[in-house]
């Protein structure tokens, strides 16, 4: 294990204080293609879930808007590599567009306008010493794909499989950092279980498990595809990212609801991936199957791993990617059904989830500021997973606009400190990410919410972007590797 030691440094009047971050610490920013390409039917690129929702039914996002143009990155990329040399970030998380490289879905054609696009793309960050990170897949499946049922076919385990491949023999001779899929809690349970994101599929308690497992599968496919095929073309590394809220007990008699939720959101993937006997989280198999006994049911509704698999899925993640933005507060309420608009897991766990009015908030409306929670998941990930080497993927805070962004700022320093802490007490964190490079289309928010470090004037043809005060701050603390209070 490595241990990383970091100082903590005080002025002379004792107050002011400076935080180092340890040497070789990285720091980067993060987009992903549907939020920011545009080109939606450029040159050859055929159509994903996105494109066809927003399309079919274009206010079923909030302000009826779509990434037809999004932030023209197909067309700016030169601008966008330009900010982050601005910065002087040490890497950047982009995703590929599936729909993009292989517009039927499958490896019979590759699209030589997409594999040009992240070429120049790629080679342009090089020039500069900015490190890819490749995000496999950030959403956006081909539509096709999920008319066949998307991640509740167990066929797309050899889908994504062979896609991935195609990624790992165009860009794997410069890519050192390869993520095989972003937050799967969210794209299973919001887009199968919850219907708030596309495909909206509402089958919840049932298609959510039955996405679980085959993304699990997907993604521990491709990881031994390139450890034993790609790895050595630049001793690169391969990884996962999972998402989770940190969920605060209101007493000590809510512990065992706040782990259960954990289990649900953060477990459902980390531990088939992370822990020691791998497969689903002891506790979840019960809970869900419990309630599948009461109703009636003859077995589970959550799909079993065989022996083979779970050996399979096990161990396959370098690095534990790590996406956290904000946390809730939980009590165990045993007449909670009903409760959530939705009915859901919170009703197996029996959970009351909420965020006090007092919290600070962002634009969004699920996420306030509460950086205590980011120091204790990252303290629970470190206990629970034998202390594995943290990439933080995304973090960041939304405003309505305006460059004078001075809750961000505040979020940002914040939120560094909390990750300090746990760092601190020996959580090994390798990586930041602040997600976003720019504002973007946030899903069914549509441009409503920015995340941006840069805004982007979406009234202009070619989307000027211009830095916010947080990227001024977040440049110094690249350029000082530390945190100045
Ligand atoms: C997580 C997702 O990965 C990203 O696509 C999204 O825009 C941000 N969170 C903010 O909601």
């Amino acid at each position: 294990m490595r241990c990383i030691m970091f100082k903590h440094l005080y002025t002379k009047d004792g107050k002011h204080k400076v935080r180092k971050f340890p040497d070789g610490f990285m720091f980067g920013t993060s987009t992903a293609s549907y939020q920011v390409e545009g080109g939606w039917d450029a040159d050859g690129k055929s159509e994903n879930i996105w494109d066809h929702l927003t399309h079919k039914d274009p206010c079923a996002v909030k302000d009826c808007s779509n990434g037809d143009i999004a932030n023209d990155s197909y067309n700016q990329y030169k601008r966008d590599v330009e900010m982050m040399r601005e910065m002087g970030l040490d890497f950047y998380r982009f995703s590929l567009s599936w729909s993009r490289l292989l517009p039927t879905s499958f490896p019979d054609k590759i699209n030589g306008a997409g594999v040009q696009y992240y070429n120049n793309l790629i080679n342009e960050m090089l020039k500069y010493n900015i490190e890819p990170m490749v995000t496999i897949f950030h959403w956006d499946l081909p539509q096709k794909l999920q008319e066949l049922g998307g991640w509740t076919n167990p066929h797309i385990v050899d889908w994504y499989a062979d896609y991935a491949r195609v990624v790992f023999e165009l860009f794997g001779d410069r890519v050192k950092y390869w993520i095989t899929m972003n937050e799967p809690w969210v794209i299973c349970y919001q887009g199968y279980g919850a219907g708030v994101l596309a495909p909206l599929l509402e089958i919840s308690g049932m298609a959510e498990y039955m996405c679980a497992k085959n993304l699990l599968l997907a993604h521990a496919k491709a990881y031994h595809i390139y450890d034993k095929e790609f790895r050595s073309q630049r001793d690169g590394n391969i990884f996962i990212t999972l998402n989770s809220r940190f969920y605060i007990p209101e007493t000590e008699n809510d512990l065992q609801t706040s782990n259960d939720l954990a289990d649900f959101e953060l477990g459902t993937y980390a531990h088939p991936i992370f822990s020691e006997n791998g497969d689903f989280p002891p506790r979840l198999k019960e809970l869900v199957a419990i309630k599948s006994t009461e109703q009636g049911f003859a077995r589970s509704r959550l799909p079993e791993f065989t022996t083979k698999e779970i050996d399979f899925v096990k161990g396959t993640s370098d690095f534990f990617g790590l996406n956290h933005y904000t946390s809730s507060m939980i009590y165990r309420n045993e007449s909670v059904v009903g409760y959530h608009k939705i009915p859901s897991y919170y009703d197996d766990v029996q959970a009351i989830i909420y965020q006090p009015d007092e919290w600070k908030s962002a634009a969004s409306p699920w996420l306030r500021v509460v950086p205590l929670g980011f120091y204790k998941l990252l303290t629970k990930i470190r206990k629970d997973y034998d202390n594995p080497t943290v990439f933080i993927t995304e973090n960041g805070f939304s405003t309505f606009g305006g460059l004078e962004d001075d809750d961000r700022v505040s979020y940002l320093r914040q939120y560094l400190d909390a990750m300090l802490d746990a760092m601190n007490e020996g959580s090994d964190i390798a990586a930041y990410t602040i997600w976003s490079l720019m504002d973007n289309f946030e899903w069914v928010a549509g441009y409503t919410e920015r995340f941006g470090i840069y805004e982007v004037d979406y009234e202009s043809p070619e989307r000027t972007r211009t830095p916010r005060k947080s990227a001024f701050v977040y440049k110094e603390t690249i350029r000082s590797r530390s945190l100045d209070h």
